[in-house]
């Protein structure tokens, strides 16, 4: 068995630390991994990427993690993203990493994924070159993250973005800006692969469960949609259903 927990858009700053810190210090004893599914800091500085190595630095469990929308304010996401790896977090963008965990491979594939909306109401590469320019944004990261989850060869596979791949878990969100918060391409890239469990965050407001269309099940780990510092998932158990409920 392998327990993964997860959360989404702690926006991270000076004013936060010390806020998630007693719930993750927890993290040995509940969980194998702790995954972040990006939106780690408010306005994606080096400082507030400093405040988000303390707070979740040196947990004793590996921490992968991808950026948000946020973590890209500053345009400082490569600076941000070396604070993090020099406090020993593995930060994925279109790439993946196994972890050895109880003699399995947990594989992960990650990226931060991007806008474009759902089957029936999505944004078309058509027209201005701004518009081909949005779309092929979300083409190039949706055919990044399904290479990385087809290219891993391990016993249990998760994604994990921060736009959501599914319209599911975005219900409780305006349906007016659906294509700002996910992208079926990042769906389909999740269906591409054997994957297991897919997750996100950036939809504050949307809900917890969904599935792609491939039947995958998909889990929105926003902070504000759990509401609490992580939900821990079950995967390789005997009753699969039961693994991902939330523990
Ligand atoms: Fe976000």
């Amino acid at each position: 068995m392998i327990r993964i927990a997860a959360v989404g858009d702690v926006h991270v700053d000076k004013d936060v630390l010390g806020r998630y810190r007693p719930a993750l210090e927890q993290l040995p004893g509940v969980a194998d991994a702790l995954l972040i599914a990006g939106d780690l800091t408010r306005h994606g500085t080096v400082e507030e990427a400093k405040c988000m190595a303390i707070e979740f630095g040196e947990l004793g469990v590996p921490v992968v993690v991808v950026l948000g929308n946020h973590d890209h304010q500053s345009d400082q996401q490569d600076a941000l993203s070396d604070v993090l790896r020099d406090a020993g977090m593995t930060v994925l963008e279109g790439d993946a990493t196994v972890l050895e965990i109880n003699g399995h491979r947990l594989g992960i594939a990650g990226a931060k994924g991007f806008g474009g909306g759902f089957a029936g109401a999505c944004a078309s590469s058509f027209g201005e070159r701004e518009m081909k320019n949005f779309v092929g944004t979300t083409e190039a990261i949706a055919e990044r993250l399904g290479a990385a989850l087809r290219g891993l060869d391990c016993d249990a596979l998760v994604a994990l973005t921060h736009y959501a791949p599914v319209p599911e878990t975005l219900v409780g969100e305006p349906l007016e800006i659906y294509p700002f918060l996910g992208s079926y391409l990042l769906g389909q890239a999740i269906d591409s692969a054997p994957t297991a469990l897919a997750l996100h965050g950036h939809a504050h407001h949307g809900s917890e469960r969904g599935r792609t269309p491939g039947g995958v099940p998909v889990r929105n780990v926003a902070h504000p949609v759990i509401k609490q510092a992580y939900n821990v998932y079950q995967l390789l158990s005997e009753d699969v259903d039961a693994g991902l409920a939330t523990v």
